[in-house]
Formats: structure tokens, C-alpha cells, sequence
């Protein structure tokens, strides 16, 4: 698969165009240890995106940043203390997830039986340090992302290829699954009017 030698992005601009110019080659040629590279040698500066950053009590925010040219999305989530996403899957897209602020821990589970119900099985646990960029897949399984601090807010940069709107979300105790759809609290740095985001959070 094509894999360029991976140039440091300077800054988030110089990063959006790097992936701009990635996914132009199409989704199937797109290396993900490349991305994964790529997303992981920008350093994080606050000033570049704290514009996109909008943190509210009671759930985390999901906040476009860039639609990839209709390839992808990339947007800023933006963790209250302990706040945590509910078990989900990524509806067959490629996920990448960066820390730009903050330690994330990442919950992987087994995709349960829909024929059996039963507590969902965790396959592994680990925590995601500033800079440091994860990947997942449905083929990998589900997981659930949580701020491990009480103290402090965490932030995080989440790229999607293909994009999408709705994904499942999982009952850790029963397996019982349900659609929930992935809305934006705000858009290139925009509140979003309807206000609304109904997305997989809840604090532990
Ligand atoms: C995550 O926990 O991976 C984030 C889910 C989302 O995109 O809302």
C-alpha cells in the first residue's frame, strides 16, 4: 500500500492538508499506520484549536473541525472530567483517535451475541498519553473512551473515514444494543443552533 515518508505537520492546518491530500488517493489506498504516524508527529498546541473546543456539563461535545473534502471527518471532542462515551461500535468506518490534551483510557470490548444476551466481554484496557494516536475498526471490536482525571478536562482529535451519522451503542451489562445518532455541538467552530447532541455519553 502507497505510504509516503511522514513529513511532521507543523501545525493543525499543515496536518488537515496532509490528510486532505492522503484520502484524495481513495479510501482503500489510505495506510493506516501512516495516518496513524502522521496524526501522531503534529504536537498539540492549544492556541491552534482551542477555537473548536466548546465543553459542557453533563456530556462530552463532538465539534467539526474538517470535512476532509467529503472524504472524512475530523472533529474536537472535548471531555469534562470523568466524562465517558458509551460502549460503541464505528458502522464499518476507519477510526483514529489522538490526544491533544489530557489521558484518555480506552475500553476495548468483544462484540456480544445479538442470539445471547449477556455482559459484554473486555478484551483490554490502556491508557492514550498527549500526542499519542489510536486506531480502531469494527473488525478490532468496540470500545468506550473516558477521561481518567477528575481534575482535569481532556481533549481529543477524532478522524472518520467514511464519515458517518449514527452508530450503535452497547448495555454493558446486558449486550442489548441501540441506534444513537452522532450530532455535532458545534461546526468549524460555529455553536450548532439546534443546540442538541444526542450522542453516545454519560459520566461514570
Ligand atoms: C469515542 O468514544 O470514540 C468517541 C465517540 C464519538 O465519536 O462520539
Amino acid at each position: 500500500m502507497e505510504q509516503t515518508k511522514v513529513i511532521k505537520p507543523e501545525t493543525l492546518d499543515d496536518l488537515i492538508k496532509t490528510l486532505r491530500k492522503i484520502y484524495e488517493r481513495g479510501r482503500d489506498k489510505v495506510n493506516v499506520k501512516e495516518v496513524q504516524s502522521i496524526m501522531e508527529a503534529y504536537e498539540s498546541k492549544p492556541q491552534e484549536w482551542e477555537k473548536f473546543a466548546y465543553f459542557t456539563e453533563g456530556r462530552y461535545t463532538r465539534n467539526l473541525v474538517d470535512e476532509g473534502n467529503g472524504k472524512f471527518n475530523l472533529m474536537i471532542l472535548c471531555w469534562g472530567k470523568g466524562y465517558c462515551s458509551s460502549i460503541h461500535d464505528h458502522t464499518d468506518a476507519s477510526c483514529f483517535m489522538k490526544i491533544l490534551q489530557g489521558q484518555m483510557k480506552e475500553t476495548l470490548f468483544e462484540w456480544p451475541d445479538p442470539k445471547l444476551p449477556a455482559g459484554m466481554v473486555q478484551k483490554s484496557q490502556r491508557v492514550l498519553l498527549e500526542n499519542q494516536c489510536a486506531y480502531i475498526e469494527d473488525s478490532i471490536g468496540l470500545h468506550r473512551m473516558e477521561n481518567v482525571s477528575y481534575t482535569e478536562n481532556a481533549v481529543s482529535l477524532h478522524l472518520y473515514s467514511p464519515m458517518f451519522k449514527t452508530c450503535q451503542t452497547f448495555d454493558q451489562h446486558t449486550g442489548y444494543r441501540k441506534e444513537a445518532d452522532m450530532t455535532f455541538w458545534s461546526r468549524y467552530g460555529e455553536r450548532t443552533p439546534s443546540g442538541f447532541q444526542r450522542c453516545c455519553c454519560r459520566r461514570l
